[in-house]
C-alpha cells in the first residue's frame, strides 16, 4: 500500500497537537483523539489515502487505532491493509503504537463465527493477529453483549487471551449497564481486570451520561466513545444534501440515506451555526464537546480523507465552552 518510504515526524509528542488521558485508573494513556479503521481502510477504499491518514495521525501524536476482526468491505480487509502498513511503516514503531481488536458480530459462516462464545473470540484473535501481522494486540474487546452466551464463558475467554499474551487489555463495547458491572466484577475475578467501556457518544446520543459514565467511574475503568460525528451528520457533510461520495450514498457505508432526515438536517444546521460562531467546523465543535465530560479517555474518529482527519485534529484548539453555549447544545439536540 505505501509508496514512499516513511520517516515519522520527530515532533509528534513535542507539539501537544494531541494530548493524552489515563484511561480510567489503569496506567496506560490514550490520546484523546484516537483513529478507527471501520470505514475507509478496507479493499474498496483508496489504499493511497488510507496509508497517508495513517501516518498523518502517527505524526501528530494519535498512538491508538481501533480496529475489529469485521471491519472494511469485504469483513477482515481493514486489519489485513492495516497489517501491511504495520509492515512497511510501522514496524519500528511498535511499542509507540496501542492496536485494539474485536470480536463479538457476525464475522464467518456457522454458529462459531458471531456472539460471545469461547470458540469465537479465540478464534477470531488469532485470525485477527494472522491479518494484522502481530504478536499480539493491546486492547481486545468484547464487541457486544451475547444474551445467548454466559457472561462468566465470555469473559473467560477474555482473560485467557490475556493471559496467553494475545492481548495486554480487556475491553468490553456496547454492554447494557447491569452486564457491564458483572463483566467488571467476574474480569476483576479473574485477574485480568477491565481496562475500558467502548461506546456511542455525540451531541445527539448521550444516554451513556446517566447509565455507563457513573458505573465505570466508580470502578475505575476508560471510555472511548465511537461515532463522535454520528457518522458524519454532526459535520456540514449533509447540509446541503447527501453528496456522492459520503457515507450515506455509498453501498458498503453503514449510514442510511433514510437516516439524513430532514429533522436531522435542521439540528446539525442549528449546530453548524454554533459553531461558526465559535470559530469552528461542526465537526470539530462536535468533537471538542466530547471530550469535556470527565469519563471520557479518547473519542474514535473516522475520516475518509487526510483533509478530514487535519480538520478534526484541530478540533482540540478550542475545546472550552460556556454555560450558555452547553444549554443551547442541550437544547437543539433534545
Ligand atoms: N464498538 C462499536 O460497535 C463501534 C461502532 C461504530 C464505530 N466504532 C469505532 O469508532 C470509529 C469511528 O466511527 P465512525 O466512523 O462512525 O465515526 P465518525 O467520526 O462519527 O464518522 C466518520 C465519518 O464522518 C465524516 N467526517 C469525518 N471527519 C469529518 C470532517 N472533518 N468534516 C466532514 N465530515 C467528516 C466522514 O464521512 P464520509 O465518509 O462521508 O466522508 C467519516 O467517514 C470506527 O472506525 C470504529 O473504530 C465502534
Amino acid at each position: 500500500m505505501s509508496e514512499q518510504p516513511y520517516t515519522p515526524n520527530k515532533q509528534r509528542y513535542n507539539g501537544g497537537a494531541v494530548p493524552y488521558r489515563y484511561c480510567g485508573c489503569s496506567g496506560l494513556q490514550l490520546p484523546v483523539i484516537s483513529l478507527g479503521l471501520w470505514h475507509n481502510f478496507g479493499d474498496v477504499d483508496d489504499p493511497r489515502e488510507a496509508v497517508r491518514m495513517l501516518r498523518f495521525a502517527f505524526d501528530h501524536g494519535i498512538t491508538h487505532f481501533d480496529l475489529a476482526n469485521n471491519y472494511g468491505t469485504p469483513f477482515g480487509s481493514a486489519e489485513r491493509n492495516f497489517g501491511k502498513v504495520m509492515q512497511s511503516d510501522f514496524a519500528a514503531y511498535r511499542d509507540e503504537l496501542i492496536i485494539s481488536t474485536k470480536a463479538g458480530h457476525a464475522m464467518w459462516d456457522g454458529p462459531y463465527g458471531d456472539g460471545g462464545s469461547r470458540k469465537y473470540l479465540i478464534a477470531s484473535i488469532n485470525q485477527s493477529l494472522k491479518r494484522m501481522q502481530l504478536d499480539y494486540v493491546d486492547i481486545f474487546y468484547s464487541h457486544r453483549y451475547d444474551p445467548n452466551t454466559p457472561l462468566e464463558e465470555t469473559m473467560g475467554a477474555l482473560s485467557d487471551i490475556v493471559k496467553q499474551g494475545k492481548a495486554l487489555y480487556i475491553g468490553i463495547s456496547k454492554y447494557p449497564e447491569d452486564k457491564t458491572k458483572r463483566a467488571i466484577e467476574l474480569l476483576r475475578e479473574n485477574g485480568t481486570p477491565c481496562l475500558l467501556y467502548q461506546g456511542k457518544y455525540n451531541i445527539l446520543t448521550r444516554k451513556i451520561e446517566d447509565s455507563i459514565f457513573p458505573l465505570i467511574q466508580k470502578e475505575g475503568l476508560g471510555f472511548i466513545g465511537y461515532s463522535p460525528l454520528e457518522q458524519g451528520i454532526l459535520s456540514d457533510r449533509y447540509l446541503q444534501g447527501i453528496p456522492q461520495n459520503s457515507r450515506a450514498a455509498l453501498s458498503h457505508g453503514f449510514l442510511r440515506r433514510s437516516q439524513i432526515t430532514p429533522e436531522i438536517i435542521e439540528k446539525a444546521a442549528l449546530l453548524n451555526a454554533m459553531a461558526k460562531k465559535r470559530g469552528q467546523t461542526l465537526a470539530q465543535m462536535a468533537l471538542s464537546w466530547c471530550l469535556l465530560h470527565p469519563a471520557v479517555t479518547s473519542v474514535i474518529v473516522g475520516a475518509s480523507s487526510l483533509k478530514q482527519l487535519a480538520d478534526n485534529i484541530q478540533s482540540l484548539k478550542n475545546v472550552d465552552f460556556s454555560t450558555e453555549e452547553l444549554q443551547q447544545i442541550s437544547t437543539i439536540s433534545g
